[in-house]
């Protein structure tokens, strides 16, 4: 019996995309009338990349995290998470923001814990304890499963708003300028754990940030935005190898990809002056 030719699909010669934004366009109703934010906008994050998002801002960038957990529901185009259609808010999403918001009556095991008991109600709770404990351990706050959210620093609460996000294995990481309330050597600090964390177990994720430095240290690609209504204004890929060093963003390779991104966003800016 003769074999059929197999023709590649995209997909296999371009590897799954496990965040993916086709033509999205979302306007808000306001006063007065719409006020458009995402303009056609398309990406793609293939499985276990970390793309940035930098643009202007109220270019839409937090709107763009809102539709992709499918919080809100775009006016057109579709977005697919693992290849599922998003229609609803999923619980395969993890999600970090600036000002992580925690259970002061809880302990930092519990606040960590807090997405399994709502995904996996069923799971045994040593199993629980077991998963985070371990990624407190990855981000160095063992010992510091007791303490209340209010005897933290800023940081530390950050790297548990980490692991919380990540204690449920979601499919996607969804961070919105987790960094932005620290202070620089604290956040440098955070990209080495987030680098590290990645390194240890790999995870999809997309990180909305203004950092440019941030964006470089962390990502394979970046994507800047335009100003409202945004579209996809330029991507590029970030070729630094694995073994990557915070100390390295000083270094003048670096310094290149810097300045033609930080053009980018002057680009952007400019467009409705
Ligand atoms: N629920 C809403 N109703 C009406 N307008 C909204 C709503 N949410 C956001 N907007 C508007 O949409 C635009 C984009 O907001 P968004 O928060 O996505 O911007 P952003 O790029 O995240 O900004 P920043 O960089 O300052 O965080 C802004 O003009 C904002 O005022
Ligand atoms: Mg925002």
């Amino acid at each position: 019996m003769p074999v059929p030719a197999v023709t590649p699909t995209t997909e296999s010669i371009e590897g799954c995309a496990q965040i993916e934004l086709r033509d999205v366009s979302h306007a808000f109703a306001v006063e007065g009338g719409t006020l458009p934010v995402l303009d056609e906008l398309s990406l793609r994050v293939k499985k276990n990349e970390l793309t940035s998002v930098v643009g202007p801002s109220g270019c839409g960038k937090s709107t763009l995290t809102r539709l992709i957990s499918g919080l809100i529901k775009p006016d057109s185009g579709e977005i697919f998470l693992a290849g599922d259609k998003v229609v609803s808010p999923r619980p395969t999403v993890g999600m970090a923001f600036q000002n992580p918001v925690m259970l002061e009556w809880r302990n930092v095991l519990m606040n960590v814990i807090l997405p399994l008991e709502i995904v996996a109600p069923d799971m045994p709770r040593n199993k629980r304890e077991e998963r985070a404990l371990e990624l407190l351990s990855m981000v160095s706050l063992e010992g510091f499963e007791d303490k209340r959210p209010s005897e933290l620093s800023g940081g530390m609460r950050q790297r548990v708003s980490l692991c919380r996000a990540l204690v449920h294995d979601p499919d996607v990481l969804i961070l919105d300028e987790p960094f932005g309330a620290l202070d620089a050597f604290t956040r440098e600090e955070l990209w080495g754990v987030m680098y590290n964390l990645r390194r240890i177990r790999p995870f999809t994720c997309l990180l909305i940030t203004h950092d440019l430095r941030e964006s470089v240290f962390l990502s394979d690609h970046i994507v800047v935005l335009s100003q409202r209504p945004a579209k996809v204004q330029y991507t590029t890929n970030v070729d630094l190898g694995e073994d990557r060093q915070v100390r390295d963003l000083y270094a003048p390779k670096v310094t290149g990809l810097l300045t033609e991104l930080r053009q980018h966003i002057e680009i952007a800016q400019d467009k409705n002056r």
